[in-house]
């Protein structure tokens, strides 16, 4: 019995002392101490504490880099160029680097550590980007797995976004996620309503922002956002407008028609819908009433799961098939604007350039 004992002692005894090594090695061998930022060339000059990424060094002293996958190495969109320091080029990283990018010094932001001094350049643009603290004014279910978010601005008390793009949500730490992420999401609503935005948000398994805003975040909750973000926009042209969306990928095409009736454009303009079951459907009466107001507009939902209860009427398949129909009937000049899944916007980017529209004439907002 007192053999056990001892043995048990001295088993807990080893444990706590590699605790010890292990806090002492974050402590001593993993402590980068503090480091000197750059940023073009002096015009920005930080002292940090070494050991973070570089994207969540730039937040913490309020410069925010587009990070559409929260720092996962799946968007390719928080590049700068890292002219000191940085270390070696990372195989997470190579696949969004061209050739001539990594001989420029061009390296994902939200891969590279900071261990050493280090001088990066970046579009000066971005230091515009800003955060923002909201109110959750509501959250209301707009299908099964999506819920509709309206945040209303306090501090500052207004944005100003172009239809189209993206803002940053920082969900905190929660039951489940130690620490806080930021996800990307669609901005939905008019950009004329500078006091609040519009977010439609999916449910996606083990997704930490969204289960965060799914079964966490209640109406009048704190929440921060930044932004905006994103070249998806509406282009200035008269071109016809193919407009493709499956899902939350709904959201930056409905900001952008609410600007084309508003400020009158006349464009024509279609938007295929691509669901599963038709009560997967949402803002129809949003998009119907769009029809009436826009001059040449018309809303094409379909669906690709229908069954016989569902008793649909309307477009079945994929939601390129009507598309394709449309595409064959006439070759007038034509664009395109397309948000959801990547499968759904590299299918239908290949089938719009089979039928004629350039790719320069393609916008795409791919979910990451
Ligand atoms: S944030 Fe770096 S790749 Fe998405």
């Amino acid at each position: 019995m007192t053999q056990v004992f001892i043995g048990i002692l001295a088993v807990s005894g080893l444990t706590a002392f590699l605790a010890l090594l292990l806090e002492m090695a974050h402590a001593f061998v993993l402590n980068y101490g503090e480091v000197k930022l750059s940023i073009n060339k002096g015009d920005k000059e930080f002292t940090v504490q070494g050991g973070s990424n570089l994207l969540g060094t730039l937040m913490d002293n309020s410069i925010f880099v587009p990070s559409a996958c929260g720092g996962r190495a799946s968007c390719g969109l928080c590049k700068v160029t890292v002219t000191e320091g940085g270390g070696p080029i990372l195989p997470t990283e190579t696949p969004y680097l061209e050739k001539d990018e990594q001989e420029a010094g061009i390296r994902l932001s939200c891969q590279v550590k900071v261990r050493s001094d280090m001088a990066i350049e970046m579009d000066p643009d971005l230091f515009n980007i800003k955060e923002y603290k909201t109110l959750a004014e509501s959250i209301k279910d707009l299908t099964a797995t999506i819920k509709e978010l309206r945040l209303k601005l306090v501090d500052p008390p207004e944005i100003s976004f172009k239809p189209g793009q993206f803002v940053q949500f920082r969900a905190p730490e929660y039951r489940g996620s130690p620490e806080p992420v930021y996800r990307a999401y669609s901005i939905a609503s008019s950009a004329k309503n500078k006091n609040e935005i519009v977010l439609c948000i999916t449910k996606v398994k083990g997704g930490l922002a969204t289960t965060f805003v799914h079964e966490f975040l209640k109406e009048g909750d704190k929440v921060f956002i930044n932004g905006p973000y994103g070249d998806f926009y509406l282009r200035d042209s008269d071109s016809e407008m193919i407009m493709i969306a499956t899902g939350s990928g709904l959201a930056p095409l409905m900001s952008i028609l609410y600007q084309m009736a508003e400020d009158g454009i006349e464009r024509k303009a279609t938007l295929f819908f691509g669901t599963y079951r038709p009560n997967d459907l949402f803002y129809v009466d949003e998009l119907k009433d769009l029809e009436k107001k826009l001059k040449d507009f018309t809303f094409v939902p379909v669906i690709s799961g229908a069954t016989e209860d569902d008793n649909w009427k309307g477009e079945t398949g994929m939601v390129t098939d009507p598309v394709k129909k449309l595409l064959q009937k006439s070759e007038a000049p034509r664009e395109a604007y397309l948000c959801g899944n990547p499968l759904m916007i590299d299918a239908a980017v290949k089938i719009l350039q089979e039928n004629g529209i350039k790719e320069e004439n393609i916008y795409y907002d791919k979910f990451a």
